[in-house]
């Protein structure tokens, strides 16, 4: 099989984002001016240097988000955020978070998210993610969009990094220990419960 997606699929639902999988989960965690949290997950994410960190995560608002959704308005007038990571026991409060609450619903308190303070930026971390990246807005860039959506991607420069003391084992980090669950397409999802090693 073979399509152009702009000429439309031969599927009942776009199968695009089937294709690219696993997507790791940015569960971000933002504060807006007034000192509302926000917290919601985007798996249009990943990490994209390392010199200085930086991460990536895209925002796909739409008018009945008023232009943007809170997460990216509220990056945009504080210009900082965190990064958390969703593990398996928490799949079900990522999922509530990711409701379209208003601006002024704390996610945190609906999805019963204990919220820990960040050290170096406003935004609170989610305490029971076993790693919080502390971001500072580094750039937003406006995607191409044929629809109404209007799809940004959001750069950020990590200068705070916490790891649970319990995943880092011999001076390494134990990543399949901290059960990360990732992004399928439809609503599949998957949890990192293995590994193997690939000398370069
Ligand atoms: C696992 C998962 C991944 C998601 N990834 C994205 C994404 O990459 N981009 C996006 O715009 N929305 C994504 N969403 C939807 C947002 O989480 C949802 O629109 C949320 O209400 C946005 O919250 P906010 O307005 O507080 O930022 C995702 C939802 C789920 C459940």
């Amino acid at each position: 099989m073979f399509y152009e997606p702009k000429k439309g699929n031969p599927f009942k639902i776009d199968p695009f984002k089937s294709l690219v999988f696993p997507r790791p989960i940015g569960w971000i965690s933002s504060i807006s001016k007034d000192g509302l949290s926000n917290l919601a997950p985007y798996s249009y994410f990943n990490a994209v240097a390392d010199e200085p960190p930086q991460i990536m995560f895209c925002s796909n608002g739409s008018p009945s988000h008023g232009k943007y959704k809170d997460s990216l308005s509220n990056i945009l007038s504080t210009k900082e955020f965190v990064v958390n990571f969703v593990t398996s026991d928490f799949r079900n409060q990522m999922n509530i978070s990711s409701k379209d609450f208003k601006p002024n619903e704390d996610e945190f308190i609906l999805s019963n998210l204990k919220k820990k303070k960040s050290k170096l930026v406003n935004a609170p971390s989610v305490k029971d993610s076993p790693v919080n990246l502390e971001c500072k807005l580094v750039k937003t860039i406006t995607l191409k969009s044929n629809s109404k959506k209007i799809s940004t991607m959001i750069i950020g420069e990590v200068i705070g990094i916490f790891i649970n003391d319990k995943f880092i084992k011999n001076n390494r980090v134990d990543s399949v220990s901290m059960r990360y669950i990732a992004r399928m397409g439809y609503s599949e999802y998957t949890t990192v419960t293995s590994k193997f090693n690939l000398k370069r």
